[in-house]
């Protein structure tokens, strides 16, 4: 076809003599037998966009046959052909690279499908409407006693079901930590365990017949507990509290600012990785919120709904003994020796953002305690003390979080719930006055 018409028009400008019919007749028959060299040097046709074939036409003895403007204008046409099938080329590459990722990802994504399946059991369908409930009891780890065989044998001696009441001491908390146990031992709770942070606290502890481990020297972790503050002996308990959960034990990990009035125990859910008590005063502050937030420049779309809860007292949580939850722990040590930090902002600030570009969240189950059972003294010195039927209720505990004067608050709520003196809480200030 192209060589046919290509021929016609070399014929017409050599301008032959002979007759008209003639000459369309020759060029018919010249036209067809060029038609069928290059069908059969060509069955593919001239134009296949492929390089190789550019190549052998380049070489070709046909381009004898042809004058050297025609066969110029065909290799240009060629040549555009080429750029043409490179590009398309290009593009393909590029299609397989994009694929190939696309496949990658999804071997990926096939991966952690197959670990959550390893962790938390059989794929399964998806039952009727209303009928789902996902995962927020994990699966505990197996007990690792190697780790340190020392601390298990206590534990063996001093949990019950597993589980038990920690809590760090040294001896600037001396007074603060008689009361603890006191109350403790007033109620009948067999398992509790204090970390001995000093040689005094631990014979303190001794000759007061109150369950006692002194940990093994470690020169990074001695020093904070020796003379750390407030904060930095608070962010200790992390650290130590991975043991006990890599050992199999849940913990309800206990500051010694608590009075204990009832058996915590025995008010736990125990479904969740963290079980916490909280600094909220009321049902939309201990259990969440959603905060509008108010821009009228925005008009019609003025209200942004912002999700807000105040914080996790990380003084006393129950903690279970799983994988979220010693993750938790690492987090929060790792980013305490790091960073000059409150370990509480940033055990809340572990437990609570999402997963976001540059950052993987820890997506550990959480469950906030009732804040009326496990009190913190906000809601003792502002509410419960002025309400005449709160003031009946009977906390399970009470922390006293909220106010430095903690040594004369914990013993006006032992008077005030244990030896029933009505008016222990009233001489109390609401708030510190600096
Ligand atoms: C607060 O929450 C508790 C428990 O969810 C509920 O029983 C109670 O009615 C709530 N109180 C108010 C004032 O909403």
């Amino acid at each position: 076809m192209i060589g046919g018409r290509s021929l016609m028009k070399r014929d017409g400008a050599g301008g032959s003599q002979l007759p008209l019919r003639l000459r369309i007749v020759a060029a018919i028959a010249v036209g067809i037998f060029l038609g069928g060299v290059f069908a059969f040097f060509y069955p593919d046709g001239l134009f296949v966009s492929s390089p190789p074939i550019h190549h052998s036409i380049a070489n070709s003895d046909l381009e004898d046959v042809s004058s050297s403007c025609e066969s110029s204008e065909r290799i240009n046409m060629l040549k555009s052909e080429f750029v043409a099938a490179s590009e398309k080329n290009a593009q393909l590459k590029k299609q397989i690279r994009e694929l190939t990722e696309k496949l990658q990802l999804a071997e990926q994504g096939k991966d952690s499908a197959q670990k959550q399946v390893l962790v938390l059991g059989e794929q399964q369908k998806a039952g009727p409407f209303g009928t789902v409930k996902g995962l927020r009891t994990n699966p505990i780890v197996i007990p690792d006693e190697s780790i340190n065989p020392r601390l298990a044998k206590i534990l063996a001696k001093v949990a019950v079901k597993n589980e038990l009441i920690v809590a760090l001491a040294n001896s600037n908390v001396k007074e603060m930590l008689e009361v603890w146990f006191t109350s403790i031992k007033r109620v009948g709770i067999p398992n509790y365990l204090v970390i001995a942070l000093d040689e005094e606290i631990a014979s303190f502890c001794q000759s007061n017949d109150v369950p006692v481990y002194k940990r093994d020297p470690d020169e990074g972790i001695d020093s904070v507990a020796k003379t750390g503050g407030n904060h930095a002996v608070s962010g200790l308990k992390f650290r130590i509290l991975r043991e006990f959960l890599q050992l199999g034990y849940s913990v309800l990990l206990s500051d010694v600012d608590i009075v204990y009035l009832e058996n915590p125990f025995e008010y736990l859910y125990r479904d969740s990785d963290v079980e916490s008590m909280t600094d909220g005063h009321d049902n939309m502050t201990a259990y969440g919120y959603n905060d509008v937030f108010d821009e009228p420049e925005m008009g019609w779309a003025r209200y942004a709904h912002t999700m807000r809860i105040w914080v996790y007292n990380s003084g006393f949580f129950y903690i279970r003994p799983t994988i979220p939850s010693i993750e938790l722990l690492d987090r929060v040590t790792g980013r305490l020796s790091r960073e000059n930090a409150w370990d509480q902002a940033v055990f809340n600030e572990e437990l609570f953002f999402p997963s976001h570009p540059g950052y993987e969240g820890l997506h550990a189950s959480r469950r906030t305690m009732d804040y009326y059972l496990f009190m913190n003294s906000k809601v003792l010195f502002k509410f419960v003390r002025k309400d005449s039927k709160l003031k009946k209720l009977k906390p399970v505990i009470v922390h006293v979080n909220y106010h430095p004067d903690k040594f004369p608050r914990m013993k006006a709520v032992v008077d005030y719930y244990v030896n029933g003196k009505q008016d222990a809480l009233d001489p109390f200030p609401l708030g510190s006055e600096w």
